[in-house]
């Protein structure tokens, strides 16, 4: 069984749209560095890049910055509690997926498309093909079923996937 680790910094708010991005930044590259990851390496597009035989995945929101590190592919996305307009719900949520509290949903899509890689591009072809418990789900994207599990801290929503054949997630949350 692999365990995994997800660490959640605090960021600041409050702060201008550019200095708050890095200040997020600066909050998943400490909360790497804690993980054990020092200088992860990323394309030029910034797409995370397999280090010293690590693969890692950080995710920014208002507030709070997550990283995690693991062997195989894995990704991760927090959101905080926000209103999601009808346009960007429909570009996300089908009528054949269970009830879930929309943010929970776009986490989990969001988790399977940065472990792929695929970025939101993939938005559409990611459904809910089942949800095994309250807090898991199974995705399908791309003929693959990606186990997905979910967490809920305070006011915000977070989901990690991860490629390992057994795996469990600890959320850590210091924000
Ligand atoms: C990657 C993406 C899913 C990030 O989602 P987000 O909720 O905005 O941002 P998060 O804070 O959760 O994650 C950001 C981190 O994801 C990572 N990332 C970037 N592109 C990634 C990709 N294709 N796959 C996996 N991880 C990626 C980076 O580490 C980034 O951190 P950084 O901004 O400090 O460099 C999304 O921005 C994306 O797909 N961008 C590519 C452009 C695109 O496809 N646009 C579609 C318009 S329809």
């Amino acid at each position: 069984m692999r365990k995994l680790r997800v660490l959640v910094l605090s960021s600041p708010r409050g702060l201008t749209a550019r200095e708050k991005v890095e200040a997020q930044r600066a909050a998943a590259r400490r909360a790497l560095g804690e993980l054990g990851l020092q200088d992860p390496l990323a394309d030029r597009e910034g797409v995370p890049l397999p280090t010293r035989g690590q693969h890692w995945s950080v995710s920014h929101t208002e507030g709070a910055s997550a990283a995690v590190l693991c062997e195989d592919r894995v990704g991760i996305d927090i959101e905080h509690e926000r209103e999601v307009s009808p346009r960007l719900l429909e570009r996300f949520l089908t009528a054949d997926e269970p009830a879930l509290a929309p943010l929970a949903v776009w986490t989990a899509k969001e988790s399977v498309l940065k472990k792929t890689q695929v970025g939101l591009a993939g938005l559409s072809e990611c459904r809910i093909a089942a949800q095994p418990a309250p807090d898991t789900l199974e995705i399908e994207f791309r003929r693959t079923t990606h186990r997905v599990v979910l967490v809920r801290h305070e006011l915000w929503y977070g989901a990690l996937s991860c490629d390992a054949s057994d795996w469990q997630v600890e959320w850590e949350w210091r924000a």
